[in-house]
């Protein structure tokens, strides 16, 4: 098997977690693996240029921690370390190419790193049924047969629609002559894998998405930084924190931080009515001796008749009804970016294992997997039916049935 990995969508950390962990697995499973940069943008910009010499070095044997001999697992004979310098691989050397072999030692070390080392992009391309005819042109020359694929639910969605396709495209390929019957037939299906990196921890049928640990990691330590100054002027703080539809990391914040009021998407509170509410809670902590007040506001949040809660008028509310000196933080990417926390390298690197075994085990009627977590254990769920219940939360909240959202979102929180 020929496979590649790709990140999609907004990055997140543990990304290259589990970048790695595909690659290692794969190599040791005996598979020859590669990285798309750029994610599906790569796919459909596929090479223009010939792998450089110093990317095809023959296959080394190597001696294992464990002290056995380990044969052809092709170290460094990919094209990501380039001169022995560990060049990041958007660097010029890869110029003209996003569909790039690598080895062993190209993600050496990558656990530990934020973001996404082999580039994220939201591709237009990709969405247009030409960009993924030359998507899948692109593959089959280079010969790959399985992709695995590490981004939110629209990722998840254009891998799932790219498969089903995949017979029409190799068809229309034959029929024009670009690729021929031997290649046809050797890529009569394609296999791929989901797994969900997003720092809004927002899908479905998974405990825990690539990235949210460490995005909650993040907002806590800037609570924690606000606190102590909040706490100096006795001032109130209004926190935007991001999550789009999602209200997972402005609720485990408030929890882990204690705030005076939480706002999220699936619980909004009543319109017109919350004001009181809030300034009511408030007003209570400060009346039992709190000299600081945390609002966190995620940015998803709304009111029960969906008007937008804006943490400017969250503001003027505290400051104008309870006469308190407040500020407004957007904590923005900060966020999304920086190292990964434990659970953020662990997670990845348990699933990208289990994803290339999906993978080899793919058949063509197997469906396409997405690679989650449930009570601790690493799982497999068709990915179909994680991002059509992710999309029944949408639809549930559109549709003003914040129980049925709730309950979507957790299925034991209505019992
Ligand atoms: O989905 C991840 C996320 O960080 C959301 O929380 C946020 O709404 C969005 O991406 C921001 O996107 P961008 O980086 O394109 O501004």
């Amino acid at each position: 098997m020929k496979l590649a990995v790709l990140t999609s969508g907004g990055d997140s950390a543990g990304m290259n977690a589990l970048v790695r962990a595909v690659v290692k697995t794969a190599i040791l499973k005996g598979c020859e693996t590669y990285v798309v940069r750029e994610g599906y943008e790569g796919l459909v910009r596929g090479n223009n240029t010939q792998p450089s010499e110093k990317g095809t070095p023959p296959p080394k044997q190597h001696v294992t921690a464990e002290g056995s001999f380990v044969q052809n697992l092709r170290f460094g004979d990919g094209e990501l370390l380039k001169d022995g310098t560990g060049d990041h691989p958007s660097g010029r050397t890869l110029k003209g190419r996003y569909i790039v072999r690598v080895g062993w030692d190209d993600v050496r070390g990558w656990f530990a790193a934020g973001g996404t080392l082999i580039g994220t992009a939201r591709s237009t391309a990709f969405r247009t049924p030409e960009g993924r005819l030359t998507a899948a042109h692109n593959m089959i020359k280079e010969g790959i047969d399985a992709l695995a694929i590490c981004g939110g639910d629209g990722s998840l969605t254009g891998a799932d629609v790219f498969r089903s396709e995949w017979p029409k495209l190799v068809e229309e390929l034959r029929s024009q002559g670009k690729i021929t019957e031997e290649q046809a037939t050797k890529h009569a299906y394609l296999r791929i894998v989901g797994l969900v990196g997003s720092i809004d921890n927002d899908m479905s049928l998974t405990d825990l998405t690539i990235g949210a640990p460490t995005a909650l990691h993040r907002i806590c330590e800037s609570i924690d930084n606000i606190n102590s100054t909040a706490y100096s002027h006795s001032r109130a703080f209004v926190l935007e924190v991001m999550g789009r539809h999602c209200g997972w990391l402005a609720l485990m914040a408030g929890v882990a931080c204690g705030a005076d009021f939480i706002f999220i998407p699936e619980d909004p509170p009543e319109a017109g009515k919350w004001e009181d509410q809030m300034c009511r809670m408030v007003q209570n902590h400060r009346d039992v001796g709190k000299r600081k007040t945390i609002v966190i506001v995620a940015e998803g949040a709304h009111d029960a008749s969906l008007q937008p809660i804006r943490v400017d008028y969250v503001k003027d509310v505290l400051a104008e009804r309870l006469g308190l000196d407040t500020r407004v933080t957007t904590l923005g990417h900060t966020q999304r970016g920086g190292r990964p926390c434990a659970i953020d390298r662990i997670l990845p690197t348990l699933q990208g294992v289990e994803a290339v075994e999906a993978l080899l085990e793919a058949t063509p009627e197997s469906p396409s997997y997405m690679i989650g977590i449930s009570e601790n254990k690493i799982t497999r769920i068709p990915l179909m039916e994680a991002v059509e219940m992710t999309r029944q939360v949408a639809k549930a909240i559109s549709e003003k049935d914040f129980k049925k959202a709730m309950s979507l979102r957790d299925p034991e929180f209505c019992e």
